[in-house]
C-alpha cells in the first residue's frame, strides 16, 4: 500500500509564536496514525530549526517550502538543500505553483533541486498542475506530463520511487475551487500512467500522488477516497488546526 500523507504548506503565514501554538495543537489533536500514514508541515525556513526541536510526536514531519538550485555559493538571501539537511528536514516542496509564477523556477531549474534533495536524502514532494486556461483548452494531460519530463525523467527507477508528487491545479489553489474528486482521479491515474511508461508499473504504482487545490476539512474525504489520491498539499486550511486534523483523519488507512 502507497504511503498517504496529509501535508500542510504554511506558506509566508504565521509568526514564530502562532506556528509554535499551531503546532502544538496539532500534536494534542492528532490522532493516532497507522504505519501507512505521514503528516508533514512545511514551515517557513527561519522556523524550521526551531520549531523541529519542539515536536514531540513521532507523526509530525517538517519540509521546507523550496530550496535554490545551486548546491552552494553567492546567492544571497537563499538556502541551499545542503543547510537544510544540515539540521535534518526530512522532505522539501519543490516548484510549487507560486515559485513557478512568482519567482520563474523553470522545469530545469526544478530537475537540479530534485537532484541536491535526493543527493542529501531529502524527500522532495514535487508540485506540478496546469493554470485555468490550460484546463480550459483541454490541454492539462500533455502540460503536466511535460512538467514531469523536463525535472523527473532523468533520474533512474531508485531515485524516482523516493519521490513525492502534488498534483495541484493552479486554478484550484487557494481559490475555493476545489476539482472535483473525479477531475482528480483523472489527472492522478494519468499522471500515474505517464509514470508507468517511463519507469515500470512497480515504480509508479508505488509513487504517493497528493492533490492539492482547497482541500479542506470537509472535502478532504470524497477526495482522498479516489483510488489513485494518496492524500493532499494543503494551504488555507492548514492554518486551522481543526481543519487540517479533520483531513489527516479523512487519509485512507
Ligand atoms: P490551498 O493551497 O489549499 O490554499 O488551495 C494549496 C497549495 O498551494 O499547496
Amino acid at each position: 500500500m502507497r504511503k498517504q500523507i496529509a501535508a500542510a504548506n504554511w506558506k509566508m503565514n504565521k509568526t514564530f509564536r502562532e506556528g509554535q501554538s499551531l503546532l502544538r495543537e496539532l500534536e494534542t489533536g492528532m490522532p493516532q496514525l497507522t504505519s501507512n500514514q505521514s503528516v508533514v508541515v512545511a514551515l517557513p525556513f527561519p522556523y524550521l530549526g526551531m520549531l523541529k526541536l519542539e515536536i514531540h510526536s513521532k507523526s509530525i514531519q517538517i519540509a521546507a517550502q523550496n530550496c535554490h538550485h545551486a548546491r552552494e555559493g553567492a546567492f544571497t538571501g537563499e538556502v541551499s538543500v545542503v543547510m537544510l539537511k544540515s539540521i535534518d528536514v526530512p522532505y522539501c516542496i519543490i516548484g510549487h505553483s507560486e515559485r513557478r509564477e512568482y519567482f520563474h523556477e523553470t522545469n530545469a531549474q526544478l530537475a537540479d533541486k530534485i537532484n541536491h534533495c535526493l543527493a542529501a536524502d531529502i524527500t522532495p514532494i514535487f508540485c506540478c498542475g496546469e493554470p485555468l486556461a490550460v484546463r480550459e483548452a483541454n490541454n492539462q494531460n500533455t502540460f503536466v506530463e511535460a512538467q514531469l519530463n523536463e525535472s523527473l525523467f532523468h533520474l533512474d527507477e531508485a531515485a524516482m520511487q523516493k519521490i513525492v508528487i502534488a498534483y495541484e491545479p493552479i486554478w484550484a489553489i487557494g481559490t475555493g475551487k476545489t476539482a472535483s474528486s473525479d477531475q482528480a482521479q483523472e489527472m492522478h491515474a494519468h499522471i500515474r500512467g505517464v509514470l508507468q511508461k517511463q519507469f515500470g508499473s512497480t515504480v509508479a504504482s508505488s509513487i504517493s500522488i497528493l492533490y492539492g487545490g482547497s482541500v479542506k476539512g470537509s472535502n478532504a474525504a470524497e477526495i482522498f477516497s479516489q483510488p489513485d489520491v494518496d492524500g493532499g498539499l494543503v494551504g488555507g486550511a492548514s492554518l486551522i488546526a481543526e481543519e487540517f486534523l479533520k483531513i489527516v483523519a479523512a487519509l485512507k488507512q
